[in-house]
C-alpha cells in the first residue's frame, strides 16, 4: 500500500510528571513511540516523526534503533498545535495517515481500516461515556462535519459522546493544500490540525467517521495511564504465547517483554519474568524466575532463579537461589544458591551448593573456564581469571586460586583441629 505516515510527538507530556520524554516511556520493554512506529512500518515506507520538546533525546533513541525514519521539527513557538505539527511537513505519497506517538496500543489492522475506502478524509472515532477531554466530533448523514475541540464546545456539543480518536489518513493534495491555511482564532491560540476537517466539508468533500476499539487509541498521557497500557500490551503478549505453545502458570502473575522470543513448548510458572530480547526453546522456568537478555535452551531454571543479561544455558539446571552472569552453560548442573558470573562451564560439571566465581577485583572482571565433567564442591571459591581443565575435582571448600589441571584434586583446607569437652568446660556440667 502507499501511504506516508506522519507520527506527532512534539508535545510536552506535562501530565507524565516526568523528566523522561513522554514518548520515551517503555511499555514491555520498548518506547512507546517504537510501538507506534513498528505499527507504522508495517503499512507504510515513508514515516516521518515531528519533534520538538526534547528532540534531540528523542532522535538520538529512535535513530540507535531504526535507519529509515524522517524527521521535522515543529516551530512550536511560533505555531503550536497539533496543527502547527504539520506545518513543512511534507510526504510522499498520494495518502498521508496521521498517528500521535503517544499511542503504542494501535495495530496494522487498524490502520489498515484507516486507510481502507476512498473518503478524502478517513478519521477514527470513538464513542466514550465520558467525552471529557476530546474533540467532539459532529456527525450528519454518516458524513463527519467538524470536530470542536473541548475548550470551544457550547453547552449542548460539550454532551456529544462521539469524539475524535486523533488519527486521520488524508489524501496528501487536500493537507498540503489546507496546513498553511489554518489559524490560531480559537480559545487555545493554537492551530488545530482538526480544523482541517471542516475546510474539507465547506469545499464538499467527504470526511469518513471510521469507529475504532477505544484500548487500542487511548493516548497514553499519565502514568497511571501507562500502567493501564502495559495491562493491556502484557494481556496481548501473553495470548499470543500461549496461542503458540508456551504454557503458562496464573499468566497474570508474569511479565514477558514484547521482545521475548520462544520455541517448542516453553513453561512458565507463577510470577516469572522474561525481560529484553531472550530467546527460550523447550525450557521451563520456574516459580518466580527471571531470565533478562538470555538464551535459554532445553534447560529448567528455578524456583528464584535468576538469569542476567549474556547468558547463554543450554542443556543445564538450574535450580532455586542461583544467580548466573554473562556465562555459557552447556550440560551443567547448578542445583542451589550459587552466583556464577563471566564463566564458561562444559558438558557434566556440576557446580555445588554455595559456590562463587569471584569474578570481580573491585576495578576489573575476569573469566572462569571450567571444563568437561567438573565438580566442584559446595561453599568454593573460583578466583578469577582461573581456569579448571576437564576431570577435575575441587574439594569442598576450596579457595581455587590457580588453574586446576586435567584430572587432578584441588583441595585447600586448614586443618580441622578439635578440644575435647570444651563444650562442658565452656557451659559448665549440666
Ligand atoms: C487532539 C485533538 C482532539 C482529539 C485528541 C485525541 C487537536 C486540536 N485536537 O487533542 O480533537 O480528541 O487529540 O487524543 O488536534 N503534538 C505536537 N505538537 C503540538 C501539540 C501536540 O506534535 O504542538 C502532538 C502530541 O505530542 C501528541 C499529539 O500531537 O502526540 C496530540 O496532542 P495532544 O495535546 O494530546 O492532543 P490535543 O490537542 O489535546
Ligand atoms: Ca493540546
Amino acid at each position: 500500500m502507499s501511504i506516508s505516515v506522519v507520527i506527532l510527538a512534539a508535545g510536552q507530556g506535562t501530565r507524565m510528571k516526568s523528566q523522561t520524554p513522554k514518548v520515551l516511556h517503555e511499555i514491555s520493554g520498548k518506547p512507546m513511540l517504537f510501538h507506534a512506529i513498528d505499527a507504522a512500518q508495517q503499512i507504510s515506507d515513508d514515516v516521518t516523526i515531528v519533534l520538538y520538546h526534547q528532540a534531540e533525546r528523542i532522535r538520538q533513541a529512535v535513530e540507535a534503533h531504526y535507519g529509515n525514519i524522517m524527521f521535522h521539527m515543529q516551530d512550536a513557538q511560533q505555531f503550536p498545535g497539533t496543527g502547527g505539527a504539520m506545518k513543512g511537513v511534507h510526504t510522499r505519497h498520494d495518502r498521508t495517515l496521521i498517528l500521535n506517538g503517544d499511542m503504542p496500543l494501535i495495530t496494522k489492522g487498524s490502520l489498515e481500516a484507516l486507510c481502507a475506502g476512498d473518503a478524502d478524509i478517513n478519521m477514527s472515532v470513538i464513542e466514550l461515556d465520558n467525552p471529557s477531554g476530546y474533540g467532539r466530533v459532529v456527525i450528519k448523514d454518516g458524513e463527519v462535519q467538524e470536530i470542536v475541540e473541548q475548550k470551544d464546545c457550547t453547552p449542548q456539543q460539550l454532551a456529544f459522546k462521539t469524539v475524535n480518536a486523533g488519527i486521520y489518513a488524508v489524501n496528501t493534495d487536500l493537507l498540503e493544500r489546507y496546513i498553511p491555511q489554518l489559524d490560531n482564532n480559537n480559545a487555545q491560540k493554537e492551530y488545530y490540525l482538526t480544523d482541517i476537517i471542516k475546510m474539507a466539508v465547506d469545499e464538499g468533500r467527504h470526511v469518513h467517521p471510521v469507529y475504532v476499539a477505544e484500548e487500542e487509541f487511548k493516548g497514553v498521557n499519565s502514568k497511571l495511564d501507562l500502567a493501564h497500557a502495559e495491562e493491556i500490551m502484557q494481556r496481548r503478549i501473553k495470548h499470543a504465547l500461549m496461542m503458540q505453545g508456551v504454557i503458562m502458570r496464573l499468566p497474570e502473575t508474569i511479565y514477558i517483554d514484547c521482545r521475548a522470543t520462544f520455541e517448542g513448548e516453553c513453561i512458565l510458572e507463577n510470577g516469572v519474568s522474561i525481560l529484553g530480547e531472550s530467546h527460550l526453546v523447550q525450557a521451563h522456568i520456574k516459580t518466580n524466575s527471571v531470565v533478562e537478555d538470555s538464551i535459554v535452551e532445553y534447560s529448567d531454571v528455578g524456583p528464584m532463579g535468576r538469569i542476567r543479561p549474556g547468558s547463554v544455558l543450554k542443556h543445564t539446571h538450574i535450580g532455586n537461589f542461583v544467580e548466573v552472569k554473562k556465562s555459557s552453560l552447556t550440560g551443567v548442573k547448578a542445583g542451589h544458591l550459587a552466583y556464577i558470573g563471566d564463566a564458561s562451564i562444559d558438558e557434566g560439571s556440576n557446580i555445588g551448593a554455595g559456590v562463587i566465581t569471584c569474578n570481580y577485583d573491585g576495578k576489573q572482571k575476569y573469566k572462569t573456564v571450567i571444563g568437561k565433567n567438573v565438580f566442584v564442591g559446595s561453599d568454593s571459591q573460583l578466583v578469577a581469571p582461573v581456569t579448571i581443565e576437564d576431570d577435575v575435582m575441587i574439594a569442598a571448600g576450596t579457595t581455587v586460586n590457580k588453574d586446576v589441571e586435567k584430572g587432578a584434586l584441588a583441595i585447600s583446607r586448614t586443618p580441622i583441629r578439635t578440644v575435647k569437652d570444651f563444650f562442658y568446660k565452656f557451659f559448665g556440667d549440666k
